[in-house]
């Protein structure tokens, strides 16, 4: 096979950057990301930062490392270096990431009042007590006082000197997300103090110099000291922007740390999903600090393009492309950049499945890259599969969706005849129609990648506008069957809190969500139902609110789409629904539906209301699209199919990511693979 080369225009990306003592070996640069592992997994942490190093990255950092045992995230599991018992398995991943010639990072944090501290039952710290943020745990946290200030700064430094022994070549104090002690201090909201560690700037940045002066003290011989640090609170938990606080914090430590990590806060805005958020979205707000500092600066912005990391690095606004999910989704885009196999790129596609996980604290996982978090779990490689048993086997997939369409380049790569039908004119399954709706374009991704991938492999035969009987499917005579034909939105309101029907269900001005994304939509008054919980009844309600309807958006959830706590979205969601004019109704069921109105009942009181809707959309669960698979498992059963196995939402409806899992397991099972 010809060896494909790398684009001159990309050479800048293969630089090498100095960061105070210690070289990388070109500008791509893994940041700190929770993986939701933690020390008793230590084998995945290994295999998932070893994988990102393999791939090409010059840097591969772990993500916040707890330095003290006032400070957690349970039960979210961070790793730690509290001690030096937890110096040696840390050690482990150190060494998998520079066998690959990564250097390693790590980011020390204390959580301050973001965390409580629930796990080792220890009081949280803040410079001023009070609750902890974001955690609903019945403890304050306590005012820090000057001996605990001495103590919080020797836990820095014995960390650092825990962190140099198991290898590190790049040491971080973090200063982000709202997340952070040292960031509590510099936000005149949390830090009330008086004394010299409050009040005018100059005191509120003291402990955040002090520290940065300590580690490097502590370290800085061999190992670069970063900070992470968030130049703007969009959310404004805090009063720290970019144009003032964030900018002052960095003109006054400029040339202390090695290396500046600047991104914005918090969570929801840094890890912004692409429903709301374009790749370089935070380049206006960090876009000052190269400007500022003689350091090289290291930024984010869900990059996965290279002609705008090389724009990032040529207008001066960062040294380094910092990625978290691009490196989720493609641990090895370093390399395919490097050979020139820019197709080949699994680009990510922002759902944040992958921050969804780490939110309700399990392992890692990514909807482009099924083996994510899987690496020592499943034995699963980004980019590697084991070879077919016998390559002229042949498997046909039925349904070219989302878990069909990974199945088959799963298959494929690994070498045997594969044929990939679909009853559609587009391939896509779900997400031919769902693409096209508001704000989810990119999630189209999923798609072409996968088909960009199998259009192009020699031993694999596509049909669009197939749609397959049992006979057909018996008739081609595959050794192994794979369907993956979908679900469909049930229509008559069974979901969470309906185990029967809704009453009215069947009237003709009652929608689901196969209407909508037809393009069949109702008019005037709408209510749109949600016991679905994740994005498509809010994606419905804005659809039907910019096409002119005024949309009641009602859930039985305390909160609008509830799961998208979890994929950082909810914020985002609300703010949108607001801006929009939809009227947001939570915590309410409905009754009953008759034409022109709807009952509803609050679940806390019971309390009924007639609502006036001139049409209902309810989006309230999926049903499997597995006729043909039963159908199937009767030839089976008959002798007229080898073989046969169901994956995605045909198996049972749920996120894409469960369905490229899906597709991907059975991929990698074909064959009698134990996994
Ligand atoms: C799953 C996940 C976990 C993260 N955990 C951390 C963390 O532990 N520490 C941190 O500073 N940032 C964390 N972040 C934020 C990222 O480092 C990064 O700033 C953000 O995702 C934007 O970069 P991206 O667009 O390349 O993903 C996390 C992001 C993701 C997606
Ligand atoms: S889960 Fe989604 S957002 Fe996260 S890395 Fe994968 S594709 Fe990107």
């Amino acid at each position: 096979m010809e060896r494909l080369m790398r684009d001159p225009r990309y050479d800048i990306l293969f630089e090498p950057v100095q960061i105070g003592p210690v070289k990388t070996k070109n500008r791509f640069y893994v940041v700190p990301h929770a993986i939701s592992m933690g020390m008793s997994s230590m084998d995945e942490m290994v295999a998932y930062r070893k994988t990102r190093a393999e791939g090409g990255w010059g840097v591969v950092c772990i993500e916040e490392t707890m330095i003290h045992e006032t400070s957690d995230h349970a039960p979210l599991p961070d790793p730690c270096l509290y001690n030096d018992k937890h110096i040696e398995p840390i050690s482990r991943i150190v060494a998998a990431v520079k066998e690959h010639g990564a250097l390693a990072g790590v980011e020390l944090a204390h959580a301050g009042a973001s965390g409580p501290a629930a796990y080792y039952r220890e009081h949280p710290l803040s410079p001023t007590a009070k609750f902890p943020h974001y955690f609903y745990n019945p403890i304050s946290a306590r005012t820090i006082d000057k001996q605990d200030i001495a103590d919080f700064r020797r836990w820095y430094r014995d960390a650092a000197v825990r962190a140099k022994t198991a290898g590190f070549d790049i040491i971080y104090v973090y200063c982000a997300h709202n997340l952070s002690l040292l960031q509590d201090f510099l936000d005149t909201k949390t830090n009330k103090r008086t004394d010299e560690y409050g009040g005018v700037f100059e005191n509120r940045v003291r402990l955040l110099r002090e520290t940065l002066c300590d580690v490097k003290d502590a370290v800085g011989d061999s190992c670069a000291v970063a900070v992470r640090f968030a130049v703007e609170d969009r959310r404004r938990v805090s009063n720290i922007t970019a144009q003032e606080d964030g900018r002052r914090v960095v003109e006054a430590l400029a040339d202390v740390p090695d290396l500046w990590d600047v991104n914005v806060s918090d969570w929801p805005w840094d890890s912004g999903s692409s429903r709301f958020f374009e790749e370089g979205q935070q380049e206006p707000f960090i876009d000052f600090v190269k400007k500022v500092t003689n350091k090289p600066v290291v930024g984010v912005g869900r990059f996965t393009s290279p002609d705008a990391m090389v724009s990032q690095i040529k207008r001066g606004i960062l040294d380094l492309i910092g990625a978290a999910r691009p490196s989720i989704a493609d641990p090895f885009l370093p390399n395919k950049i490097n050979e020139g196999r820019h197709d080949d790129i699994r680009e990510c596609i922002g759902c944040n499945a992958c921050t969804a996980e780490v939110m309700t604290s399990v392992r890692i996982r990514c909807t482009q890259n099924p083996s994510a978090g899987e690496e020592h779990l499943m034995g699963w490689h980004p980019e590697n599969v084991p070879p077919a048993d016998d390559p002229d086997k042949n498997i046909l997939v039925v349904g070219g969706g989302p878990a069909g369409l990974e199945a088959a380049h799963t298959l494929a790569k690994r070498g045997y005849q594969v044929s990939i039908a679909d009853a559609g004119s587009e391939w896509g399954g779900r997400l031919v129609r769902e693409r096209k709706m508001p704000r989810l374009s990119t999630w189209g991704r999923v798609v072409d990648y996968r088909v960009g991938q199998l259009q192009t492999m020699v031993n694999v035969n596509m049909y669009l506008d197939s749609m397959l009987t049992a006979e057909d499917v018996a008739g081609f005579e595959a050794d192994h069957v794979i369907v993956a034909s979908g679900a469909t939105w049930r229509g008559d309101g069974v979901g969470r809190n309906h185990d029967e029907p809704i009453p009215g269900h069947e009237l003709p001005h009652v929608f689901n969500p196969e209407n909508i994304l037809d393009g069949k939509l109702p008019s005037g008054d709408v209510i749109v139902y949600d016991e679905d919980y994740f994005y498509m009844a809010t994606v419905v309600a804005e659809r039907l609110a910019r096409a002119g309807c005024k949309v009641t958006y009602v859930t039985t959830a305390s909160d609008p789409a509830p799961w998208t706590l979890n994929t950082l979205e909810m914020v985002h969601v609300i703010n949108s629904m607001n801006e929009i004019g939809i009227e947001i109704v939570v915590g309410t069921s409905i009754v009953s539906i008759s034409e022109g109105k709807v009952v509803t009942s609050r679940l806390l009181t019971g309390a009924e209301q007639v609502r006036p809707a001139d049409a209902v959309v309810l989006v309230t669960g999926q049903v499997s699209d597995d006729n043909l698979y039963h159908e199937l498992v009767k030839k089976r059963e008959a002798g007229e199919i080898a073989s046969l196995e169901r994956v995605g939402d045909c198996l049972g409806p749920g996120q894409i990511a469960q369905a490229t899992r899906d597709g991907r397991k059975a991929g990698m099972q074909f064959g009698g693979l134990a996994r």
